[in-house]
């Protein structure tokens, strides 16, 4: 009987490395916030933390699906271990901090007000006026507005979409009179949508991969990562090819 187990530990030993190589994390993705992102024509994620999270898997030997998911059921679904990690177009706030455990900052962006090519409202004009701004539910440039709105007595009406896509559909028909969000996702729409970006707001904000807070191990190889991602010459013709457009 003792052989038979030591036989089935050193068996375990064995196979434990091969099928940890085998197991596949998962990235849970907002797949409508184009350049971060999205799927394509072919229904495929892409986008850059598509393509950086695939380069450090690769880079540190692990396998990696992007799931997409409701933004704003994210952190939910990474805690309910639906998802392994977080790396989405998602800033590093000291709310969600409390919740998970971010990497290191890997790209910076600022927000943004969009309104549609015609018109004439400037981005100053936008906080003492009576006008709807629509942005996306559960992102830190929404509670930045509601937190100032309240504070500055500020007039204009808040309205929350799913996704940052919606809220420039609806200034494309008219249902808003601007958008607010983050710089990049706004120039990927002014590309291909009647809008215009007209000045910006708020704060600069820290984009970071998020994990569970007891998996240090998934922390440290993500930091890796992006430490080796962005010390190869990849991350400037990633950062070319999505973001510098
Ligand atoms: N600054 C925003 C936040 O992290 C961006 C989120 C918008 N959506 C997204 N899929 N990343 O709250």
């Amino acid at each position: 009987k003792r052989a038979a187990f030591v036989i089935a530990c050193l068996l375990c030993m064995a196979a434990g490395p091969a099928l940890a190589e085998e197991k596949v994390l998962l990235n849970g993705i907002d797949a409508n916030y184009p350049p971060f992102a999205y799927v394509d024509q072919s229904g495929k994620p892409s986008g850059f933390d598509v393509d950086a999270v695939d380069w450090i898997a690769a880079k540190m030997g692990f396998k990696v699906k992007h799931v997409p998911v409701d933004w704003d059921g994210i952190i939910p679904n990474l805690l309910a271990k639906k998802i392994d990690f977080i790396c989405s177009g998602m800033t590093i706030t000291a709310e969600r901090s409390e919740k998970v455990n971010f990497t290191a900052p890997y790209w910076e962006v600022k927000n943004v007000f969009v309104t549609k090519k015609d018109s004439a409202l400037k981005a100053e004009e936008i906080y003492g006026k009576e006008v709807t701004v629509g942005m996306q539910a559960g992102t830190s440039e929404a509670k930045w507005m509601a937190d100032e709105k309240e504070k500055q007595g500020w007039k204009f009406t808040i309205k929350l979409y799913d996704s940052a896509p919606m809220a420039i559909e609806d200034l494309v028909n008219g249902r808003l009179d601007a958008a607010a969000m983050n710089y990049p996702p706004a120039r990927d729409a002014e590309k291909k949508r009647p809008v215009q970006i007209v000045g910006i707001f708020g704060e600069v904000e820290p984009f970071g991969a998020a994990v569970r807070k007891e998996d240090k191990e998934l922390l440290d190889t993500l930091n890796k990562g992006f430490e080796l991602l962005k010390a190869d010459p990849y991350w400037e013709e990633l950062i070319a090819k999505h973001l510098n457009k």
